[in-house]
């Protein structure tokens, strides 16, 4: 068994027992988070892409903790430059099998340039098996129909972006959550500024109503076992 925890926008935890793994650890400056980013210890970091609200506090906890950072290895080679010790470069449609389990890059339709401007390389979404269950966050993304092939992998917690304006809204939503088949939803990146305000409540019952997914939502701090 593994816990999810959500700490805020897109940013989660998930504890396997024997590791931690931080999921765009954007905490400074979050106005969902309640943990600071000193309080997080992972050994590993995983960021789905290059903007300010994924990158978030990945060098000061990377530094301070000396987890290991998988992200693309554009982004990689840009964390290396800040200082950042211990990396695993990966890149879409590429899986590995890490000490917490298997880790594929999967596609996502955004941006991904880096705090500074640099280029970030292409953003991705996770598709994670830990202990024989299957967890994808989808990063920031619009819907894609690609998302038909990650149901064949057969997922058991979908994390999806909801907030509209800077991805899919909650309409495209219920059709990735069609798409995607997943046991549970999880709903991220929405509610953190005015742009991405979204009525929370309707959607749960748009996906009670039209999938087969049961939804589930975290606020910060909350946690879902799977
Ligand atoms: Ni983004
Ligand atoms: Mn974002």
């Amino acid at each position: 068994m593994s816990t999810i925890t959500a700490l805020g926008h897109s940013c989660f935890q998930i504890e396997t027992g024997d590791h931690t793994l931080l999921i765009d650890p954007f905490l400074t400056g979050n106005p969902q988070a309640t943990v600071s980013a000193e309080d997080v210890n992972p050994d590993f970091i995983i960021v789905t892409h290059g903007h300010e609200d994924h990158v978030g506090d990945t060098v000061s906890i990377a530094k301070r903790t000396g987890a290991t950072v998988i992200s693309n290895f554009e982004i990689v080679n840009w964390l290396t430059a800040q200082g950042v010790e211990n990396s695993h470069p990966q890149h879409l449609g590429g899986g590995f099998a890490h000490p917490f389990g298997h880790l594929k890059l999967t596609i996502a339709h955004h941006g991904s340039a880096l705090p500074d401007g640099s280029y970030g390389g292409n953003p991705a979404g996770l598709l994670f098996t830990i202990d024989g269950k299957r967890i994808y966050h989808a990063g920031d993304t619009g819907l894609f129909y690609d998302m038909k092939l990650i149901e064949d992998e057969g997922i058991d917690v979908a994390i999806l972006p909801i907030g509209d304006n800077f991805t899919m809204g909650p309409a495209d939503s219920i059709k990735a959550i069609n798409f995607l088949s997943p046991k549970t939803v999880i709903p991220m990146h929405y509610n953190t500024w005015p742009p991405i305000e979204q009525d929370v409540n309707a959607w749960v019952e748009s996906v009670k109503a039209e999938t087969s997914a049961e939804p589930v939502i975290l606020a910060a701090n909350e946690s879902l076992d799977v």
